[in-house]
């Protein structure tokens, strides 16, 4: 049956992700009734909805068949969609990063970066990372009894993170965080370019300006690091070189991009929302305090919780039944890791927040060969910061209601309003 649609727009618009209710609730009935089935949300070009865990964990494997390249990668409405390929000359996606490439080409640039994020690699930031983490912490308590937790904290320290990281300097960070903001926010209008909500059009030309600032800026990084290679990311970027050649402008200024922004604004959101969770029942401090292993279930519940990546999309590129299901050449695919972590029949209780879930099947870092690349520096930093937050905090409430960025891409809590004692 094909997906209602007041159901299939639903599950493109932003309100519905920014309100929270709207999504859970439209998932769980098209994991029920539909759960891999077409949807053709007015103004987009259809497209299947892959709704379940195990369905989406297939599909990502079949990187074969279905890959990320020939389509958009994120949903986008079919006029958005035709433009950008007449500015791009083709492409289906405006910026050519790690998420817009398949086969040997995606082996090859995932091949730069990934040995400088495996969790061995990355124990060279740890030190640096809990220094980091000292700070916003005392800067945090500094404002006993309320701060905003998402403003304050979750959305700076992943930011200086992973920029210390890439390799870019502090002064620079918020025009990072504010060209980060106008790419995943672009449909919000208190984080977007304009202030305003923006038809596609003009959501699309507000992307062109926001990446030709980003490329006016790493167009200066690559000239700065070819002319003095050091051990941050950014110098891998600038100085990699692939059958020795450099890589082509599209695929530099795409590297630097995805590493720029998917690098913290992921993490920031996840770090919010796990602080909302946390606020609502604080009795989990004790918890976490009392046991180091809770920690990490804390994290890893908090990545299923918020799934800050709502969905990638797919392309079949040829024909292929599944599970009966006749999916023809060409077509698109949703795969939306929100509804895969609130999945019944993987997840008991799936919407409570619970320390206790052993394994956590979470699935927020995609799978297969496009799984998130900075999963391991993800939780690395959120459990850092939480263990030199936690011991400090004796009471722990929300002095407000939380609220969420309007978008259905990459979002989370954008304000989360606490009060809080301090041991
Ligand atoms: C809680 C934090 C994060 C979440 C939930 C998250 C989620 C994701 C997801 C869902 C994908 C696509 C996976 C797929 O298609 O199967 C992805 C890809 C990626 N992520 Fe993350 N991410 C997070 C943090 C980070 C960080 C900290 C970095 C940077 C160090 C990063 C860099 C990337 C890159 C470069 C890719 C593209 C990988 C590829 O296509 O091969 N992410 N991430």
């Amino acid at each position: 049956m094909p997906i209602p649609v007041e159901l299939a727009n639903t599950i493109v618009n932003p309100i519905a992700y920014q309100e929270g209710d709207p999504i859970d609730d439209a998932f769980r009935t098209i994991r029920r009734d539909m759960p891999f089935d077409r949807a053709q949300p007015e103004n987009y070009e259809p497209f299947w909805v892959v709704s379940r865990h195990a369905d989406i964990l297939e599909i990502e494997r079949r990187a074969d068949i279905f890959q990320n390249s020939p389509r958009s990668s994120v949903v986008t409405p079919a006029e958005q969609q035709q433009m950008t390929r007449m500015i791009t000359g083709g492409d289906s996606n405006l910026i050519r990063s790690l998420v817009a490439v398949d086969g040997q080409e995606h082996k090859d640039l995932r091949g730069i970066v990934f040995p400088a994020v495996t969790p061995k690699a990355i124990k060279v930031w740890e030190e640096d990372i809990k220094g980091i983490a000292q700070s916003f912490v005392k800067e945090m308590l500094e404002k006993a009894p309320e701060c905003d937790f998402a403003t304050d904290v979750a959305f700076l320290y992943p930011l200086r993170v992973i920029m210390r990281v890439l390799g870019v300097p502090e002064e620079d960070e918020p025009f990072m965080l504010k060209l980060t903001q106008e790419i995943f926010s672009s449909n919000d209008p208190e984080l977007n370019r304009s202030g305003k909500e923006l038809t596609p059009e003009e959501n699309l030309m507000a992307l062109v300006q926001t990446k030709a600032d980003l490329e006016a800026y790493f167009t200066e990084v690559t000239k700065k690091f070819r002319a003095n290679p050091d051990k941050h990311v950014n110098s891998l970027i600038a100085n990699a070189k692939i059958n020795g050649e450099y890589l082509n402008e599209r695929q530099l200024m795409g590297y630097f991009i995805i590493a720029a922004t998917a690098g913290h604004d992921t993490t920031s959101n996840t770090t919010a929302g796990a602080m909302w969770a946390l606020a609502e029942n604080p009795k989990m401090l004790d918890t976490i305090n009392a046991d180091p292993a809770a920690l990490d279930a804390f994290v890893e519940e908090s990545i299923r919780w918020v799934t800050p990546v709502k969905h990638f999309m797919r392309t079949a590129v040829e024909d292929f039944e599944y599970k009966g299901v006749k999916i023809a050449k060409d077509d698109w695919l949703m795969l939306p890791y929100q509804s895969a972590n609130r999945d019944e029949a993987v997840f008991d209780d799936a919407f409570e927040f619970r320390l206790d879930r052993k394994p956590n099947k979470q699935v927020a870092f995609g799978y297969g060969p496009h799984v998130c690349l900075g999963q391991h520096l993800a939780r690395m930093e959120m459990k850092q910061l939480w263990r030199e937050l936690f011991p400090h905090l004796k009471t722990l409430e929300l002095a407000g209601t939380p609220e969420r960025t309007r978008s259905n891409f990459v979002c989370g809590p954008k304000h989360v309003p606490i009060r809080f004692s301090v041991n």
